[in-house]
């Protein structure tokens, strides 16, 4: 999939690397500060409930450490908590270590560096005054953070107008979050503080179209032929059945609201009344029902506690959808 500098800032990248797409696998690897925010907050809210002694918090997909470090930034006691971002792409996890960033007015998080406050929401005030709690601003630094991509839209500049700036995470904040390289396949065995080896949540947000190649952005912009080979339903409960396993008793799942997260090409395991036909010339077909939503409503372990509004394949219209679940049995 190849990625033009319009979809890098309409899909949120602040992943500070020049490679915006892991080469191996060529998906996305972007994310931002307080990435849809409200998700991130109603999950806050629900751990700091009801887990107010503290609990494990897993972040999976967890890219650069941006997400980790804006939950950590959102709790009121991110003491009681051992937050841990999880991701399989070494560069992001050696960028998080570094725990050096950039904020660029373009940036989806920009509303961090906006010096103009009309056009930021009172929410936006609130997580602005809890990024500062965590970070001090530096000099741009030497070795480049490298999100000002060459020839990109990022370069651009005017006299007197700054387009970015740079902050490195304050130590007490980096020595709460693990920066770990790790794949949520191998969920069972990560080793968490809780006695009962438990953990209060795990997120995976935007990234289970990593698991089951549903690239819909390849399918639908770049003609790129899907992979109708993988079994994505089989995927995906197998994803939920071990996130199940390693959480807690009242823990949350919270998923992603990407169109590509809840909506997925069909492939030969699909029953054909199961799906809708899109492309006749292509033969290409979408399943019918969101299938981590089936996976999760499955056996009647999970339950939903938060809904967004998803943008459907149409693009055109949004559907609420859950995508944050309890653990209720
Ligand atoms: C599009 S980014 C989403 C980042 C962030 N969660 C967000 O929503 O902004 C997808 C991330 O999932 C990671 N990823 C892909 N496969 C994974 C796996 N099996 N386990 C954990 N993370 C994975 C990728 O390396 C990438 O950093």
């Amino acid at each position: 999939m190849k990625i033009s500098n319009n979809f890098i800032s309409r899909n949120s990248i602040s992943f500070t690397s020049y490679k915006r797409v892991n080469p191996k696998t060529n998906l996305s690897v972007s994310t931002s500060f307080y990435h849809d925010y409200p998700a991130l907050q109603k999950a806050v809210d629900i751990i700091e409930k009801d887990f107010p002694n503290g609990t494990d918090i897993l972040i999976y997909a967890g890219s650069n450490g941006e997400e980790a470090i804006s939950v950590d930034s959102m709790l009121n006691h991110p003491e009681r908590y051992h937050i841990s971002s999880i991701d399989p792409f070494k560069e992001a996890i050696d960028f998080a270590k570094r725990s050096c960033f950039g904020i660029h007015k373009l940036d989806d998080d920009s509303f961090i560096i906006d010096t103009i406050q009309k056009d930021t929401t009172p929410e936006q005030l609130r997580l602005k005054s809890r990024f500062y709690n965590s970070f001090e601003e530096i000099q741009k630094p030497e070795k480049a953070l490298n999100n000002v991509n060459s020839g990109s839209l990022y370069d651009i500049s005017f006299p007197g107008l700054e387009m970015q700036k740079y902050f490195k995470l304050k130590p007490e904040v980096k020595n709460r979050i693990q920066f770990i390289q790790g794949d949520i396949r191998n969920i069972n065995s990560f080793p968490v503080k809780s006695q009962n080896g438990k953990a209060g949540a795990v997120f995976f947000r935007n990234a289970i179209y990593h698991l089951t190649q549903n690239d819909l952005t390849g399918v639908f912009k770049y003609g790129d032929k899907p992979n109708i080979n993988i079994n994505k339903y089989a995927v995906i409960k197998n994803l939920i059945d071990n996130v199940y396993n390693k959480l807690d008793i009242g823990g949350i799942f919270v998923m992603g609201h990407h169109t590509q997260e809840h909506f997925f090409i069909a492939d030969k395991y699909t029953p054909p009344e199961q799906s809708v036909l899109i492309d006749k010339q292509r033969g290409i077909r979408l399943t019918t029902a969101p299938l981590p939503i089936k996976a999760l409503l499955e056996n009647g372990k999970f339950e939903p506690v938060f809904e967004e509004a998803i943008t459907d394949l149409s693009g055109l219209k949004k559907i609420n959808l859950p995508t944050i679940w309890k653990k209720i049995k």
